[in-house]
Order: C-alpha cells, then sequence, then structure tokens
C-alpha cells in the first residue's frame, strides 16, 4: 500500500524559507569544508568519504542547464553516487500522468530526485508524493541551490554575510526571489532595484516584513549601490516568460530594465570593493556589460564553481 504522504519524513530541500537558519548555515559550513578537502584532485575522482555510495538520485529536467545538470551529476558522484538524466518532455508526466504518480513510482527506483520545473506546483506535488527527498532545481518562482552557492562564494571573498548590504539591480524574478528568502534567512539588508512592473511578488515581500527581514525596494539603482558589499543581476526574461512575452512584450522588458543594467558605471558606484555576481547564463550587453562580468570585480566563475560544492552539502544532508 502507498503510505500517505503525510507520514514521510524525507528531507527536501524545496525553497530557503522552509529551512532554518542554524540548518542552513551548517550546509554552507560543510560546503566549504568539502570544497577545501578536495581541492587539486581531479574532478572525476572520488572524495575520501563516500556518503553517497549506492544512491541513485533522479534529475529531471524540464528546461535547459548547463551548471545545474553538470554540478550534480559530479557532485553525486564525487560522493559515491550515481545519476540518472531524465527529459521531463520525454516523461510521462510531460503526456498526462499526475506528477504524484510519478513521485510514488520513482520513490520505489530511486534515492533522491531532483527537479527543475517550469510550474512550482510540479515541484510542490513532487515532494508531498514522494517518499524520498526531492530537491529544487529550479522552478518558475525560486532557485535555492543558487543561493547557496551565491551566499558561498560572497562569504569567500567578502566574509560573513550577516550584517552586509547585498543589491539585486535587474527584474524581480526567481532567482531574486530566492535572494529575499536568503536575506531573511541568512540576516543581511537587500536592496531590489527593479521597475515597478517588473518588482518581486508582494507576497513575498510581506513574507520578507513579517518574518523581520531588511528587504527594500529602490527605484534608482545607483541609490541602491552605495555602500553595496555586492551586486547582483540576472536575464531581463527568464527561461519559462521567453515564450509568453512575445516581441512587444520583449521590448517593453529591455526598455523598462534598460536603466537597471550592471556597467561600469553602477560598479564605480558601488565602490571598488563591491564584487558582481550572476547565476549564469547571461545575455551579455543586456543585463551586464562585458566589462563587469569579466571585470576585476566579477566572481561568476567561482559562483558557477560553489554550485558544485554547496549541493554536495544539500546532497549528502538530505540523501545520507
Ligand atoms: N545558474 C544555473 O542554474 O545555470 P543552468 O541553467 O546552466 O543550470
Ligand atoms: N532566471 C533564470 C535563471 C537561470 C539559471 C531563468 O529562470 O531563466
Amino acid at each position: 500500500m502507498n503510505a500517505p504522504a503525510k507520514l514521510m519524513t524525507a528531507k527536501h530541500f524545496l525553497d530557503l524559507d522552509a529551512l532554518d537558519p542554524a540548518t542552513l548555515r551548517k550546509l554552507i559550513d560543510d560546503a566549504k569544508r568539502m570544497k577545501v578537502a578536495r581541492a587539486g584532485r581531479p574532478k572525476g575522482a572520488h572524495d575520501d568519504a563516500l556518503p553517497l555510495k549506492g544512491r541513485m538520485l533522479a534529475l529531471i529536467f524540464e528546461k535547459p542547464s548547463t551548471r545545474t545538470r553538470i554540478s550534480f551529476d559530479v557532485g553525486m558522484r564525487q560522493l559515491g553516487g550515481e545519476t540518472m538524466f531524465l527529459d521531463g518532455r520525454d516523461m510521462q508526466f510531460g503526456h498526462g500522468e499526475t506528477v504524484g504518480d510519478t513521485a510514488r513510482v520513482l520513490s520505489r527506483y530511486v534515492d533522491g530526485i531532483m527537479l527543475r520545473t517550469k510550474r512550482h506546483q510540479s515541484l510542490i506535488e513532487l515532494s508531498e508524493a514522494a517518499s524520498v527527498p526531492v530537491i529544487n532545481g529550479l522552478t518558475d518562482r525560486t532557485h535555492p541551490c543558487q543561493l547557496m552557492a551565491d551566499i558561498m562564494t560572497f562569504e569567500e571573498h567578502r566574509g560573513p554575510i550577516a550584517g552586509k548590504t547585498v543589491v539585486w539591480s535587474g527584474a524581480g524574478n526567481n532567482v531574486c526571489a530566492s535572494w529575499i528568502h536568503a536575506a531573511v534567512r541568512f540576516n543581511f539588508e537587500l536592496r531590489v532595484a527593479c521597475p515597478p512592473e517588473v518588482g518581486p511578488d508582494q507576497r513575498l515581500l510581506a513574507w520578507a516584513k513579517q518574518e523581520g527581514g531588511r528587504v527594500n525596494l529602490v527605484r534608482d539603482p545607483f541609490e541602491a549601490v552605495s555602500g553595496a558589499s555586492a551586486v547582483v543581476t540576472d536575464t531581463w526574461v527568464q527561461m519559462s516568460e521567453a515564450d509568453q512575452l512575445g516581441e512587444g512584450g520583449m521590448r517593453s522588458r529591455h526598455n523598462s530594465l534598460a536603466r537597471y543594467r550592471v556597467d561600469e558605471r553602477l560598479m564605480a558606484a558601488a565602490g571598488k570593493d563591491a564584487i558582481f555576481l550572476h547565476c549564469l547564463p547571461a545575455h551579455r550587453g543586456e543585463e551586464v556589460t562585458d566589462g563587469v562580468l569579466d571585470g576585476p570585480q566579477s566572481v561568476v566563475i567561482d559562483e558557477a564553481e560553489n554550485r558544485l560544492h554547496s549541493q554536495k552539502a544539500v546532497l549528502v544532508w538530505a540523501l545520507s
């Protein structure tokens, strides 16, 4: 018989707001330790400890990916486990089977499921019906694994993030939503500089306020970056929107976001101690100039590398 989902105790990694600050802090610290412990080794070599030996992780993608797919795959192998890549469009749930039935069946084959989905609701349904851990590999609403890498990268370059100021300049998208969760859980100030028509969800801002977080909307990006330790941006149109916006929608999105582009002038206003973060892939010349992305303040390649280390900490926490 299928046990009711509510009785299951799987440790899901769905969003940062669902986890307590102590757990998140431990994951970041574990990731930093794991990175140091295997420094200089070939990427394909195992870690010393193999906490996930014999474990199988399903990686399901309904959207393209470079970093998420490869970092989960390599990370799982370094920990002694195995992965199985699945294109969501080829699976039966892309053709009418319910997400719940998929979750119950997959739970009999694999020890964990990472999902990148177009519908946040699919992630929720999967986690409610699965008896194995479910990890959010990006939805139309959030990208928590990205934020674990971003916090780790910030701290490698600028020390503890608590009490610091980070500025998001651009569209209030899924990555921005996870930055809002992170600001509350890791206790730093987040200034979101964006036009009103593409701002973050009001419910998210209300949640941050209710939790005592310091998340502030600032219309002028130059005012926002004053005193910031990091400036962050992302593409102006996220994957799930690209098909819906149409040519006119794209044009107006670009027009309203042009003044939020992170360029050399904005980074100069932030000051030379501010780092630049971007989850990648970037649309060079749109949300960020080549000069900033490739410049001395940019830490985007460290940030991409840290997807690997921070997700390994999440995998050990969830699956071992
Ligand atoms: N940052 C990120 O999630 O990249 P991918 O889309 O390549 O996985
Ligand atoms: N905002 C981006 C993140 C990509 C990793 C998107 O969802 O398209």
